[in-house]
């Protein structure tokens, strides 16, 4: 039976881009049903960072048996589900692979409909899951282990990229400070855990692109500026010295954070700024824009921590809310395909599955 915008939709959702398997089941009406998340974490912290095959076999081991948990919890069978929707893209491609194949697997099984969703479209809108009185439009401000970005939000589907970065994204800028301090993968976490113990204002970091006009962010200058004091402070660096290095990278990455959304926000005339992605989970950032946000007076808006990272939820959340909207249109060809690297403006006003 093909639903019709606006009806109640139930979709079970898949998220395999990078080193999280994330399940949900997610009801238009009754809200989140059930999820299950295994992280990899543990296993790629031996490497320092995300070993791709390790991650891809790790989804195929772990993604059917979580499937079947996460039914099992929402009290639901297959055959109950309206649509299966998975991640598209962007993210690895071979751990985008064991996804796509397992949603298309099911789908086919049970005669279900099947959504590709856009990762960050996911993350975008994952703020909205926990808080029903938050609306369109906003300004967003995107903050991932891959992806740094200010959007204008106008509508579901409507994402206009007002800026992004121009080199490592700030979840990389983390990461890779993190790592030169002697701190495990992954970083961004370990480094704001440091910086806690940290004086923020012992290094003077570069904070690139702070009075450009733009929108955009460079963040591979500070990388080099904390290498540069890594070595000259040498092996024998105190625990002391790596706390205020810590805190002041995470003063550097959150000030220019925090001063291009106050700008976007200022360009666009937007009341509400929305911030998703892992970076989003750091405390010291939420504490500045939400100042900011009481000084100008806008509306600040964070999802729940637990949905800040990789989710099943965000996923089946945003497949719900095309299919309401009437904008994704599920497909019954099981033709299904990952797209790696996907720009998300491609996704303005189309069906996130249609977008070739
Ligand atoms: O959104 P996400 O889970 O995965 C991607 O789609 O990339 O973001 C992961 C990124 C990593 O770079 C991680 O170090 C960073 O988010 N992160 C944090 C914190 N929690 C996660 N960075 C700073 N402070 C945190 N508390
Ligand atoms: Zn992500």
């Amino acid at each position: 039976m093909t639903k019709f915008a606006s009806e109640p939709f139930r979709v079970l959702g898949l998220e395999t881009s990078c080193d999280e398997t994330g399940i949900a089941v997610y009801d238009s009406r009754e809200g989140l049903l059930a999820h299950a998340l295994h992280s990899q974490v543990a296993m790629h912290q031996a490497y320092g960072g995300v070993v791709p095959e390790l991650a891809s076999r790790d989804h195929i081991a772990r993604a059917l048996p979580l499937v079947q948990q996460t039914l099992r919890d929402a009290d639901c069978s297959l055959a109950e589900v309206d649509a299966i929707a998975y991640t598209r893209g962007p993210g690895l491609a071979g751990a985008l692979l064991v996804g796509a194949g397992l949603a298309t697997a099911l789908a086919m099984a049970a005669d279900k409909p099947l959504l590709g969703v856009h990762h960050l479209e996911g993350h975008l809108l994952s703020p909205l899951m926990s808080d029903p009185t938050l609306d369109f439009p906003f300004v967003a401000l995107l903050v991932s282990g891959g992806h740094t970005m200010l959007l204008d939000v106008a509508d579901l589907g409507h994402y206009q990229l007002l800026g992004e970065t121009v080199d490592d994204a700030a979840g990389e800028a983390f990461d890779k400070s993190a790592k030169l301090l002697g701190l495990g993968y992954p970083g961004g976490p370990a480094l704001a855990r440091l910086a806690a113990f940290g004086n923020p204002e012992a290094f003077d970091f570069p904070r690139p692109k702070l009075h450009s006009r733009d929108l955009d962010f460079s963040f591979a200058g500070l990388k080099t500026a904390v290498l540069t004091r890594v070595k000259h402070l040498g092996t024998n660096i105190c625990e002391q010295s790596r706390a205020d290095l810590a805190a002041s990278t995470q003063e550097a990455i959150t000030d220019v954070l925090c001063s291009k959304s106050v700008r976007a926000l200022r360009q666009t005339g937007r009341a509400t700024l929305v911030v998703a992605g892992g970076v989003g989970a750091n405390s010291r950032l939420r504490e500045k824009l939400d100042a900011v946000g009481q000084q100008i007076g806008v509306r600040v808006c964070y999802p729940d921590l637990q949905w800040c990272t990789d989710n099943g939820p965000m996923i089946a959340y945003a497949a719900c809310r095309r299919l309401q909207a009437g904008l994704g249109r599920a497909s019954h060809s099981y033709a299904f395909d990952i797209r790696p690297r996907w720009d998300l403006a491609e996704l303005a006003g189309a069906a996130a599955s249609d977008v070739a």
